[in-house]
């Protein structure tokens, strides 16, 4: 059975912007996010407290941070990947972060320079100092069906690091396909590993749009009702450590899909599409969602 409501967490900002090459002025990067929130998105993730020496368009994350128009009733999680990420954006005024793990261990090494058990135990004191702070953590794992650097991942592999970040205190995982390379098969399979281990209320899809299966993924999870879906505007995003992965879900295109269904999200779609012109506008660059496309074209 379908949700009735859906809560999209609307990462553009960070997985959108964080490969982007060309210089992106900080208060594009601003206007983005509050356009998101006045479009009616809840959850925006804003940015990184990651090395900028590792992805440097996120240099200016506290800048970015500070700079949002805080909205009542909109949460702004950041990207943490260590101590010192929690410890800048707590310094910044986050109020909730997120850790990042991997089933594989290459992407692990490539992503965070360390192994999947290493980036565990490091985790463990951050959701401590989070907790501390009141700051809530959420979790993600990274190629949950397939990785760049080691082919098909096993849905236990997958399940296993969600259970790992779950009983670290994470209150939801959201499960990655960073490269995009799952299909509703695959997908389903390592969902149905992942809801053996967790609550299925602490599961969200986070599928990208590589293979085009991005809509038919986050469909999948819905009917195993899943209720969390990561998006981004315009589909735009990849990661820097893994080639040729490009953006996640567009936004435009699940809230078409959520609407299809009547199911609650809370998104107006045409503030929605007026945001992925001004953000491809600002990129030079046409939008990655076909709804958004057709909506122009109209
Ligand atoms: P490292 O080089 O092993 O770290 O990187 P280190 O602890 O040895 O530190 C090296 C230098 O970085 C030091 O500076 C540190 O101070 C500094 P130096 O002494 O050389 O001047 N440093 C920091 N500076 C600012 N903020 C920090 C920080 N940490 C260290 N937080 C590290 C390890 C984890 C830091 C690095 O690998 C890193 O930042 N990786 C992040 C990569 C990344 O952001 N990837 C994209 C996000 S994940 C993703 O997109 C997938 C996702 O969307 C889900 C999906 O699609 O699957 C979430
Ligand atoms: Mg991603």
């Amino acid at each position: 059975e379908l949700p009735g409501r859906v809560t999209i967490v609307e990462v553009g900002p960070r997985d959108g912007l964080q490969n982007e090459k060309q210089a992106i002025p900080t208060r594009t990067k601003v206007e983005l996010i509050d356009r998101l929130g006045r479009a009616g998105l809840k959850v925006i993730e804003a940015t990184s407290f990651v090395s900028p020496k590792w992805v440097p368009q996120l240099a200016d994350s506290t800048e970015v941070f500070q700079q949002i128009p805080k909205r009542p009733h909109i949460r702004y999680p950041v990207l943490t990947p260590n101590l010192k990420g929690l410890q800048r954006a707590i310094a910044a005024g986050a109020k909730e972060v997120a850790i990042f793990a991997a089933a594989s261990e290459t992407f692990s090494q490539r992503n965070i320079n360390c192994s999947i058990a290493e980036s565990l135990k490091r985790f463990e004191e951050v959701v401590e100092v989070a907790k501390e702070a009141q700051v809530a953590v959420r979790g993600y794992v990274s190629c949950v069906v397939g990785c760049p650097y080691e082919g098909a991942i096993a849905p236990a592999a997958a399940a296993d690091v969600a259970a790992r970040l779950y009983g670290l205190g994470c209150y939801e995982v959201s499960m990655g396909d960073t490269n995009g390379v799952g299909t509703p098969a695959t997908v389903a399979a390592m969902f149905k590993e992942c809801a053996n281990a967790i609550p299925v209320k602490a599961i969200a899809a986070h599928m990208h749009d590589t293979y085009g299966q991005g809509c038919s993924n986050v469909l999948t999870a819905l009917q195993m009702g899943i209720s969390t879906i990561d998006s981004s505007i315009a589909g735009l995003g990849g990661c820097p450590y893994s080639p040729g992965a490009s953006g996640n879900v567009a936004t435009e295109d699940v809230v078409y899909l959520l609407s299809g269904f009547g199911i609650e999200h809370g998104v107006d779609m045409d503030s929605l599409v007026d945001t992925s012109a001004f953000i491809c506008k600002a990129l030079g660059r046409s939008s990655g969602s076909h709804v958004a496309q057709a909506m122009l074209a109209a």
